[in-house]
Parts: structure tokens; sequence; C-alpha cells
């Protein structure tokens, strides 16, 4: 592996539910390793012990909680998957690839109003050490057509409602130059073919300025 491959990058991946998320980060890291990089890949929340129980806890459970409650215990759950898998990786010289990150914590919690954006950029980053990524994607789709595709019973985030889910992509749009230095969007709304060929495009445009 060249020097130039061994360099650690940190991309997250993001966008409202059912925009087909897993597909295109499966694709996204075969595309990476078949340029000779070492990829490990994460969900957020999740990917730890602890992340494990809180997610269960956060979408699995009816509980009703403040919305900064919520949102403090997204933040555990992503300082424990920063600490324990993210930074150990990185510093080994890894690409990982997380399915959500700070980004979606500000979002999805702000709607409502009842927590402002910027305070929850400023709790969410002093939560993950500062760890922002290097490079953010957003899939971005109406709310409408991606609801559609949510197969199953529905979370405790899904069952909010469309209108919900709608306020959530525009606020994603408005939130996302915040993630990252580098950040793209891109449309969902198409085959799962085609949002792969512009996600890669969108990517090799990124390493390309690495
Ligand atoms: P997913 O991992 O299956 O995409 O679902 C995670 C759900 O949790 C999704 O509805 C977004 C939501 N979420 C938050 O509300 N806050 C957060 O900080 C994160 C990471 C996810």
């Amino acid at each position: 592996m060249s020097q130039q491959q061994k360099q650690s990058m940190f991309i997250s991946i993001d966008g409202i539910d059912g925009v087909g998320k897993s597909t295109q980060i499966q694709r996204l890291t075969e595309y990476l390793e078949g340029r000779g990089r070492e990829v490990m890949t994460v969900r957020d929340p999740g990917s730890s012990e602890v992340g494990g129980k809180l997610r269960k806890l956060l979408l699995e459970s009816d509980l009703v909680m403040h919305r900064r409650t919520e949102a403090m215990l997204f933040m555990a759950s992503r300082c424990e998957m920063v600490e324990a898998s993210i930074r150990p990786e990185l510093d080994r010289g890894l690409t990982v690839i997380s399915d959500r990150f700070l980004l979606a914590n500000v979002v999805y919690q702000s709607i409502g109003g009842e927590v402002a954006a910027e305070e929850l950029w400023q709790l969410g980053l002093l939560a993950n050490g500062n760890l922002r990524p290097d490079f953010t994607i957003l899939f971005d789709m109406p709310a409408a057509s991606a609801m559609q595709r949510i197969k199953g019973p529905t979370d405790r985030m899904e069952s909010r409602g469309v209108e919900y889910m709608e306020a959530v992509r525009q606020q994603f749009l408005t939130q996302l130059p915040h993630s990252s230095d580098s950040v793209a969007v891109v449309n969902a709304d198409q085959s799962a073919d085609a949002v792969t060929e512009e996600m890669l495009a969108r990517v090799a445009e990124f390493l390309s300025n690495a």
C-alpha cells in the first residue's frame, strides 16, 4: 500500500430514513477497498456495547423523554463509538465510514425547536472530542418517497410521520455545510445504480483534492 493510500480518512453518510444508505455504503466500501484502502464501517447509534444498548433504548422503545435528553443519549453512544472504535482505527491509517454521525444528531433533535442546532453542534463536538468527518455525503430525496420505501414496523423516529421527516430533510440541507470542510449532496431519488454512479463521482472528486 502506498503512503497516500495509508492516510486515514473519515467519511460520514447521512440522510432521512428510507434513502437507501446501507446499499450505497456497501458499494462505497468496495470502491475504496479496490483503491487499496483498508475500510471499517460503523453505525451511529451503535458499534459498541454501550452504543448497542442505547440504540435499543432510543429507537425501539416508546419512552417519552425531552429532546435534550434524547440528544444527550445519542451523544453518549457516539462518544463510546469514537473512543472505542473510530479513533484507534484512524490512528492505524484506516478509512472509516460512519453510517450517520453528529450531523444527524443536530438535525433530528433540533426539529421542533426545543433545542437549538448551534447548541447541539457545540455539545456534540464536546462529546466526541472534536472529531469531524473529512467528507460528508448527504443522500437527499423527498420524505414522501423515502417513507414509502420503509418496510416493516417503523422505529421511534420514523413513526413521527412524513411532515416531521420532510422538516428533517430541509434541516439536513441547511446544516450539512457545518458537518465537514468537504460535503456532497447526492440525489437518492433514482435507481440504486444511478445513485452509486453519482456518489462515486463525488468521492473521486474529493479524493483527487485530498
Ligand atoms: P438508522 O441507523 O437505521 O439510519 O436509524 C437511526 C435513527 O436514529 C434515524 O431515524 C435517525 C436517528 N438519529 C437521531 O435521531 N439522532 C442521532 O444522533 C442519530 C445518529 C440518529
